[in-house]
């Protein structure tokens, strides 16, 4: 996990911005490991991050700093992922794939898949390294919010993606170019939230646990 830092920094030769974003690593500092830009997990004592994710608080983003979870936009974690960034020629498009950037620096439809036991790291050189238990992916394995805001790509309140209990909800808002969103748990007055009114309701939907 050094190393590819380490790489990282020597190939690019930009400290700050980018030994923030790493993704899925521990932090020798905050002994925790960005999963997403607002999620964190525990390391284990050789440096896999596991257990129970641990979300940050509303306007905060995951941080490889000691706080954990900061604030600061610059200082994020996890901020590499689909991104052509002009310098490195592909973008990762999830932990196990890639695709080739085109000249005005977008995705493009070549995408590739890096071979088993390997993920994809934003890094000048191959997309694909070895990685033990799936450590140092620029993706996240846990980023279901902004993916789902991508795809519906409208302002609004959705069913929190794989939730048959029905207690959460995300909302999607247009954030720059992007689609990004936060996850909202419906109040007790009204705990369930109701795909087909996008609201939360008192009475739990028949298709909820
Ligand atoms: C994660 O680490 C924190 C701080 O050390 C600790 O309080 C918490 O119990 C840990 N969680 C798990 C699931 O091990
Ligand atoms: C990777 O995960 C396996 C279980 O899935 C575990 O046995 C092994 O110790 C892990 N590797 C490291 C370096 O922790
Ligand atoms: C979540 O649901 C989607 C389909 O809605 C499914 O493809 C995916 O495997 C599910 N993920 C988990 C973790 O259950
Ligand atoms: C954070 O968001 C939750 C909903 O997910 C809300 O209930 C809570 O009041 C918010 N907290 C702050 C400090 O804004």
């Amino acid at each position: 996990m050094q190393r590819h830092l380490l790489r990282l920094l020597i190939s690019l030769g930009i400290l700050v911005k980018f030994s923030q974003s790493d993704c899925n690593i521990c932090s020798s500092e905050s002994n925790v490991a960005c999963v997403s830009k607002n999620q964190y997990q525990n390391c284990t004592a050789n440096a896999i991050p596991s257990g129970a994710v641990y979300t940050c608080p509303n306007n905060t983003y995951c941080t490889g700093f000691t706080e954990k979870c900061t604030s600061t936009e610059a200082f994020a974690s996890c901020n590499d992922c689909k991104k052509c960034d002009g310098i490195i020629p592909f973008a990762c498009t999830s932990p196990t794939t890639f695709a080739l950037c085109s000249a005005v620096n977008e995705i493009t439809s070549y995408e590739f898949s890096c071979s088993t036991g390997e993920v994809c790291l934003l890094q000048l050189g191959n997309p694909c390294v070895a990685s033990p238990n799936g450590t140092s992916a620029s993706c996240s394995y846990f980023a279901v919010i902004d993916d789902l805001c991508t795809q519906k790509a409208s302002t609004g309140r959705y069913p929190y993606p794989n939730d048959s209990s029905c207690l959460k909800y995300v909302y999607c808002f247009r954030k720059g170019s992007t689609w990004s969103g936060s996850s909202w748990q419906c109040p007790s007055s009204k705990p369930y939230f109701s795909a087909t009114t996008s609201s939360c309701v008192v009475t739990k939907p028949a298709t909820c646990a």
